[in-house]
C-alpha cells in the first residue's frame, strides 16, 4: 500500500515541522501551520522527487578555472528591464516577478519572446490557453518567430518538455498553478510550490537555462507560497502600482547579481507595456495656472531621481472626527507631520479634514518628500498657490526642524535639468553642488520655510 507521508508547514515562511505549532519558531508568525501531504510513495522509502532529475555534478573544482564573462548575459530587449537585472540576465539563473492580479505580470513575460525573436522561448502557462496566449500576442505585436508555448500545469512534463526543446529561456506563468504529481497536495501549496520551484531551480543550473517564474502575491503583499520561494531564486523582482492607474513600477527586492536599489518604470497601454524611460517628465504637472495645495518633491526611488507631484486638500471636517486619507503616502506619516505643524508652527489642523495623493499613484517611502507634503498641506490651508517651478527636498523631524536628505546633489541637478527656478531643501549638513540655473533655498524649520513661501 502507498506509504503517505504528512508535515506540518508554515504558510509564511515554509518552515516544517512534524506537529502543529501556535506560532512559528522561525518566523514568528502565529496561527500559520497548515498540513499539507509531502509525498507518496509506493515503494515504501519515502522517495522524493528528485529522483526525476537525476544526479547533480558534485566535482571539486578550482574557482580560478570557473569561467564566466559578463558579456554572458543575455539582453531582454527591453533596456529598463535589463537594467534591474544589473544588465541582463544572468545564465542558468532563476528569476522570480511577483505582482497582485492584473498588474501586468503576464502582460510582461509575453513581450520577453515577442520582442528577443533570436531568443527561442518557452512559455509555459497555467493559467490561459493557447488561443487566449496567442490574442494576447496579437496584441501586444513583435515577432512570434521563435516564441513556444505550452499549456501545462504537471511539474514532471514541463521538466521533460524543456529536456526536450532545450529552449534558451523559460517563462512559468504562474508557479502557484504547476504540480508535482509525486506530492498530494494541491497546487500553490507551500510544499507544491517549493518542490516545484527547487526541481526548476536544478534544471536551471545544470542546463544553464535561465527561467522566469511568475508569482501571486497574497493580499498582505508577500508572494503567495512559502517565503522560500524569495530564498530560492536568485532575482526578485516586484511588480507595484495601482491597476486603476496606468503606472507600474518594477522593484529589484532580490538581486543575486545586481543592486537592489533599482527600478523600473512602465505604462500600460493598449498594446502591452511601454518604458518610461525619463520619469521625471511623467509626474509633474501640467496645468495651466498655478493650483494651492500642490508642491513638487524631488526624491529618489531605487537610484533614480525624479520629481513628483504631491497634492494636498485641507477642509474643515464636516462630521466630528476628522478624515486623513493618503495614496502612495503613509498615513501614520502624514498625520505626524499634522502633528508638527500643530505643535511647532501652530496650525489649528486637528479638527480639519486631510487629503493627500501623490501623482500616478505611485507609492513613495523617500522621507525627503515631507517638505513637499507640509508645503502642500499649509499651500491648501493658505488658500494660496505655490509655483510649479519651485521643488523641495528635505525631512521634517518632531521639533519641526528641516533635516538633511541623501544624495541632495542629485536632487538638485534633476530639477536644474527639468528647468526648476528654486529648490527648498535643509539648511543643515553638506552640499557639494556647483551653482547653477537653480536657486538653492535653506530652510532650518516650518516656521521660516513659511515666511519664505508665504509672505
Ligand atoms: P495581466 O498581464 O493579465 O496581469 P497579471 O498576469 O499580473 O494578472 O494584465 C492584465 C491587465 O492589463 C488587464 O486589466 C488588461 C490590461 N492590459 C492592457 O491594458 N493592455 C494590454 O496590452 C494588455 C495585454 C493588457
Ligand atoms: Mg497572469
Amino acid at each position: 500500500m502507498a506509504k503517505i507521508k504528512k508535515g506540518w508547514f508554515c504558510s509564511s515562511c515554509g518552515n516544517e515541522s512534524s506537529k502543529w505549532l501556535g506560532q512559528c519558531p522561525s518566523c514568528g508568525e502565529w496561527n500559520t501551520f497548515v498540513e499539507e501531504v509531502v509525498s507518496r510513495s509506493s515503494s515504501g522509502s519515502g522517495a522524493r522527487v528528485e529522483h526525476l532529475i537525476g544526479a547533480t555534478n558534485s566535482e571539486v573544482q578550482p574557482l580560478s578555472s570557473v569561467s564566466f564573462n559578463i558579456e554572458e548575459r543575455i539582453s531582454l530587449g527591453m533596456e529598463e528591464l535589463d537594467r534591474i537585472l544589473g544588465g541582463g540576465l544572468v545564465p542558468g539563473s532563476m528569476i522570480l516577478i511577483g505582482g497582485e492580479p492584473g498588474i501586468g505580470k503576464s502582460t510582461l513575460s509575453l513581450q520577453i519572446p515577442l520582442y528577443n525573436p533570436s531568443l527561442k522561448t518557452l512559455y509555459i502557462s497555467g493559467e490561459e490557453s493557447p488561443r487566449q496566449i496567442k490574442l494576447r500576442s496579437q496584441r501586444l505585436g513583435g515577432s512570434e518567430e521563435n516564441s513556444f508555448i505550452l499549456s501545462e500545469t504537471i511539474l514532471e512534463k514541463i521538466v521533460e518538455r524543456c529536456k526536450q526543446e532545450r529552449p534558451a529561456l523559460i517563462i512559468v506563468d504562474s508557479i502557484q498553478t504547476i504540480y508535482s504529481q509525486a506530492l498530494e497536495s494541491s497546487p500553490g501549496t507551500v510544499s507544491q510550490v517549493r518542490e516545484s520551484a527547487a526541481l526548476l531551480l536544478r534544471y536551471a543550473k545544470e542546463s544553464n537555462t535561465p527561467i522566469i517564474l511568475i508569482g501571486h502575491i497574497t493580499k498582505e503583499g508577500s508572494i503567495a507560497g512559502p517565503k522560500v520561494l524569495e530564498h530560492i531564486v536568485d532575482v526578485v523582482l516586484q511588480f507595484e502600482g495601482d491597476a486603476r492607474h496606468s503606472y507600474r513600477v518594477l522593484r529589484s527586492i532580490k538581486n543575486r547579481f545586481g543592486s537592489t536599489a533599482e527600478l523600473a518604470i512602465f505604462e500600460m497601454s493598449h498594446s502591452g507595456l511601454r518604458e518610461i524611460k525619463n520619469p521625471s517628465e511623467l509626474f509633474i504637472p501640467m496645468h495651466s495656472q498655478n493650483l494651492s495645495g500642490v508642491a513638487i518633491a524631488a526624491m529618489i526611488d531605487g537610484s533614480r531621481p525624479f520629481l513628483i507631484e504631491t497634492q494636498a486638500l485641507v477642509s474643515s471636517a464636516a462630521y466630528g472626527t476628522p478624515q486623513r486619507s493618503a495614496t502612495g503616502f503613509d498615513v501614520r506619516r502624514a498625520n505626524m507631520l499634522l502633528a508638527v505643524l500643530e505643535r511647532r508652527a501652530g496650525f489649528k489642523l486637528a479638527a480639519k479634514d486631510l487629503f493627500l495623493n501623490m501623482a500616478g499613484g505611485l507609492k513613495v517611502i523617500d522621507p525627503a518628500c515631507d517638505l513637499a507634503v507640509v508645503s502642500a498641506i499649509l499651500s491648501s490651508n493658505f488658500d494660496t498657490p505655490i509655483s510649479q517651478k519651485f521643488a523641495f527636498a528635505g525631512e521634517v523631524g518632531l521639533s519641526g526642524e528641516v533635516r538633511p536628505v541623501a544624495q541632495i546633489e542629485r536632487r538638485i541637478s534633476e530639477a536644474e535639468k527639468l528647468g526648476f527656478q528654486k529648490i527648498f531643501i535643509s539648511s543643515y549638513g553638506k552640499l557639494n553642488y556647483k551653482k547653477g540655473a537653480i536657486e538653492i533655498v535653506k530652510v532650518a524649520d516650518i516656521p521660516k520655510l513659511v515666511r519664505t513661501l508665504f509672505q
